[in-house]
């Protein structure tokens, strides 16, 4: 195999390393099972995993090479499970660039779900709205605003590092979603997601900022994981649960627990749209 010049294994290797460890639990499913899709939840969507059907759990602590989290609200495990009947990969837990000042902190997560064979990655997260969608309802994400100056492909050096992110998420994928929430009555906003680096909430100056500059939500994650999954050439859908509005747009005093109080009032909504959406997904074979 090929190693780096100091012998140590290539990221490549590493993940194969991390998918033979999963491959070796799925192999222990009583059914096949072969996913084509993983979805990340963000703060407070823990509950969307309790409505699929969990084949098994695995703690990203048991995973070679995954990277541990240490926010409340995520976990930090690998769910297999079956949405709505169609095989899909959880991902409860998410290393967030404010907490090792690493935005390459989920590469290893990301280049194991494409060891794994993963097409199709959804990303969800807890966001502040700077326009008109209200806490508890859910925007889908068109396009993205990187305000942190950082990327998990530094260091990276080949010439894939060049990623196109002229269509970061996918305008097919944005279409079944739209149609998926007209059918059931949920009302899906749309709009471009801008990423701080945290943890720090923004001052009402920053929010300002940004929503001239054009977002319409603010977060503190999505856009490392977006640009890794195309990295990969794994395609991207992705949905903000707003839980709040952009500091000093109202009286609300910002933090963690009204996040987590929020996001799971979303939660519902997000598993209709998301198995509706395997149902596209598995029904293009
Ligand atoms: N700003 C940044 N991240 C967030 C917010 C916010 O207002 N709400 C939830 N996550």
């Amino acid at each position: 195999m090929e190693q780096t010049p100091q012998d140590q294994p290539t990221a490549e290797q590493l993940a194969q390393r991390s998918a033979e460890f999963i491959n070796g639990i799925i192999g222990l499913l009583p059914k096949p099972f072969h996913a084509k899709a993983a979805m990340i939840l963000g703060s407070g969507l823990g509950s969307v995993t309790e409505q699929a059907e969990i084949l098994a759990e695995i703690s990203y602590r048991d995973i070679p090479g995954f990277p541990e989290t240490g926010v409340a609200g995520h976990s930090g495990s690998m769910f297999l499970t079956l949405m709505n009947g169609h095989p899909m990969i959880i991902l409860n837990g998410r290393i967030h660039y404010y907490e090792q000042a690493d935005a390459g902190a989920m590469a290893p997560v990301i280049a194991t779900l494409k060891a794994l064979g993963i097409e199709t990655l959804i990303i969800t997260n807890a966001a502040g709205s700077l326009l008109n969608a209200a806490p508890g309802s859910v925007m889908m994400i068109k396009d993205y605003i990187n305000f942190t100056g950082q990327s998990p492909l530094f260091g990276v050096t080949d010439n894939r590092r060049f990623v196109s992110m002229s269509k970061a998420y996918d305008s097919q994928y944005r279409y079944h979603l739209r149609q998926i929430a007209e059918k059931n009555d949920i009302h899906l906003a749309q709009g471009v997601y801008a990423w701080m680096a945290g943890p720090q909430f923004e001052t009402p100056a920053e929010i300002r900022a940004i929503r001239l500059m054009g977002a319409d939500a603010v977060g503190m994650s999505t856009v490392p994981e977006t640009i890794l999954a195309r990295y990969h050439g794994i395609k991207v859908a992705a949905l903000s649960i707003i839980t709040n509005y952009g500091a000093g747009m109202d009286d609300v005093r910002l933090s963690h627990e009204q996040t987590l109080n929020y996001a799971p009032k979303a939660a519902a909504k997000v598993h209709i749209l998301i198995s509706g959406f395997l149902d596209h997904l598995y029904a293009d074979g």
